[in-house]
């Protein structure tokens, strides 16, 4: 650096101070042209994945502790998943709210060939063929009791008789026609379990994309707000992982590898960015983040009181998800997101 010239300035006014810099990152930011050239990171509709929720009525329903979201009719949910499709959002996840009455302790519900779910899956396979349809595996929806798996007389999840409700579920959504089922569980055992059933069954071609680190959150208050879905006693800490670690979901990671996951994933996606790096540096798989309802919420909130600015902290958000490292994004902004990069 010594031997360098002081480099002439190129400014009339002999007064303003010059500094004998050889490296100036701002030269790569002079302009958007420039900026596009050496941008490291791009969010595209098609990284988006954008779940919906149903219900067996009629007509739509506005949900009340998601605003901007809404339970809908299959008719409803056939026409947001069209619309969204050709903004480019080309994969879509479906979550049922099911009747009081349906529900039961081994929820029994979740593996009805005549259920919401596979009906929903049809509809959608018939009249958009092209989009990609992923199910979330787990019997919160269908459990008297609320949790994602069966509950002992004395209030333990009981992980080995839920695998295999699990993947009778997986079952009837692969006979249903589903592209990618989505264990949200966090059993042990229950990729391999499913991928054994599924290939036994001839639903070689059914992928499963893992709920891989799926932590025990309070982000999710709101999607449980929206099918009335939250634990009647106790809480999911004995099977989603606990906020303070890391390195075990190196663990999740391997054994989801070994037991067959095509897609592996990090919940929430946000405040778990260091998972989802963390999860890019030690796999091959393709790596989904889900920005959970709690994410969206407090985006939303913060938009509506004037605070933030909703499409710009929506694209941010997003694409810093994958910056850590993430292929895909699961959020309830999908639509609107392709919605805005259609125009930016
Ligand atoms: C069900 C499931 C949950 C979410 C996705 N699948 C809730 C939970 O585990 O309690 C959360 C999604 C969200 O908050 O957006 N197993």
């Amino acid at each position: 650096m010594s031997t360098r010239r002081k480099p002439k300035t190129k400014t009339p006014e002999r007064d303003i101070p010059s500094l004998d810099l050889s490296a100036r990152p701002r030269r790569n930011r002079k302009s958007p042209s420039v900026r596009n050239l050496v941008r490291e990171t791009s969010l595209l509709p098609g990284d988006l994945v954008y779940p919906l929720f149903i219900h067996d009525k009629n007509g739509d329903e506005e949900i009340e502790s998601m605003p901007g979201c809404k339970r809908w009719s299959i008719p409803g949910l056939v026409e947001e998943v069209r619309q969204s499709h050709s903004l480019g959002v080309g994969a879509v996840m479906i979550f049922p709210a099911i009747e009081d009455g349906l529900k039961s302790p081994f929820a029994e519900e979740c593996y009805n060939p005549r259920g919401l779910v596979p009906r929903a899956i049809a509809a959608i396979k018939k009249e958009v063929p092209e989009v990609a349809v992923i199910t979330d595996i787990a019997l919160d929806p269908y459990s008297s009791d609320g949790h994602d798996g069966v509950v002992s007389p004395s209030g333990e999840i009981l992980n080995d008789v839920t695998v295999e409700v699990l993947c009778k579920q997986a079952l009837c959504h692969a006979a249903a026609g589903v592209d990618i089922v989505a264990p949200s569980d966090m059993m042990d055992g229950r990729v391999g379990a499913i991928r054994e059933t599924l290939d036994e069954e001839g639903h070689t071609n059914v992928s499963i994309m893992s709920y891989t680190a799926k932590y025990a959150s309070s982000f999710y208050g709101p999607f449980r707000g929206a099918l009335d879905s939250a634990p009647r006693g106790g809480d999911k800490m004995t099977y989603q992982m606990d906020p303070a670690n890391s390195t075990e979901a190196l663990r999740e990671l391997i054994l989801d590898e070994e037991e067959g996951a095509d897609m592996v994933m990090v919940k929430p996606a946000g405040y778990y960015l260091d998972l989802v790096s963390l999860f890019r540096e030690n796999t091959d798989l393709p790596l989904a983040a889900y920005q959970v309802s709690g994410e969206y919420l407090m985006i939303k909130a913060a938009a509506e009181s004037g605070w933030l600015d909703e499409e710009k902290i929506i694209l941010e958000s997003l694409l810093s998800v994958k910056r850590a490292g993430a292929d895909m994004v699961i959020t309830y902004f999908a639509k609107k997101a392709a919605e805005i990069l259609s125009r930016t």
